[in-house]
């Protein structure tokens, strides 16, 4: 399917992981302004992940804004004694419409499990946003011929039974390709997008077909269209490319001309 037949409405979200001061906030306006005035020209949702510092004041700043706000992370539990931790309500709370769960980085520096990931993704559920569950496969497993075992493994056990396309969005991005520029062959990306559509049918059926299905790890302006333009990719988890709201919209805009 062309990118122009689309029958899932595809997202483009940037995470901006620990990046961002008040002052970011330009950022995130150039985002919008261009999004306004483009007047539904971007078919696509788009939406960024500041820290969680800034979403209430990015939220009243933004207004009645085109432009989603997201966490990056929450803790399975609605509230009680978890110093430092912020719940899903609270996210949704400041402004947020939805959060990233199961980012490999917080996989690998905060020893999360699938079953974690499961649970937060239950919480955000449980709070009314979206859970952006995130798998991938590190070089290791992908030089040894385990990714698709990997990610489906991932997949069947990080997303709750509660998932269904509206509230849940999967992002593949195999640790390898981020922040380092190499990206897997649209042949390969295919291969793995076509493997998590299929998991998807088999533990969500029809709900399965129309979740959405991002493609992360250095997605750049210069490969954007390539990457969004593969079968069962609909979107994008955007990380460096992100933060600067120039190179986030030539993302964006790879759905510009649809
Ligand atoms: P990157 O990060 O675009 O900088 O590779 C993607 C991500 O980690 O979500």
């Amino acid at each position: 399917m062309g990118i122009g037949q689309r029958k899932i409405r595809p997202l483009v979200a940037g995470n901006w992981k620990m990046n961002g001061l008040k002052a970011s906030l330009a950022e995130a306006l150039a985002v919008r302004d261009a999004l306004t005035g483009a007047e539904g020209a971007f078919a696509a949702d788009v939406m960024i992940a500041p820290p969680a510092t800034l979403i209430g004041g990015f939220a009243a700043a933004l207004g009645d804004y085109p432009l989603l706000l997201a966490g990056q992370d929450c803790h399975p539990k609605a509230s009680g004694a978890h110093t430092g931790d912020i719940a899903a309500e609270m996210l949704k709370d400041a402004g947020a419409s939805a959060v990233i769960v199961g980012h490999s980085e917080r996989r690998a520096d905060h020893g999360e499990t699938n079953a974690t990931v499961r649970a937060k993704a239950e919480a955000a559920h449980r709070a009314g946003i979206m859970a952006i569950i995130c798998v991938g496969e590190t070089r290791e497993e992908r030089t040894s011929g385990r990714t698709l075992s990997v990610v489906s493994k991932q997949l069947q056990q990080s997303a709750p039974g509660s998932a269904t396309a509206a509230n849940t969005v999967i992002a593949y991005e195999p640790v390898w390709a981020i922040g380092t520029g190499l990206t897997p062959t649209p042949d390969d990306v295919k291969s793995v997008h076509a493997a998590i559509r299929n998991n998807l049918i088999s533990l969500f059926g029809p709900e399965g077909e129309g979740m959405r299905v991002l493609y992360g790890g250095s997605v750049k302006p210069d490969n954007a269209a390539c990457l969004m333009a593969v079968e069962n990719v609909d979107g994008a988890l955007v990380g460096g490319a992100s933060l600067k709201a120039g190179d986030f919209l030539a993302i964006v805009s790879a759905y510009g001309d649809t």
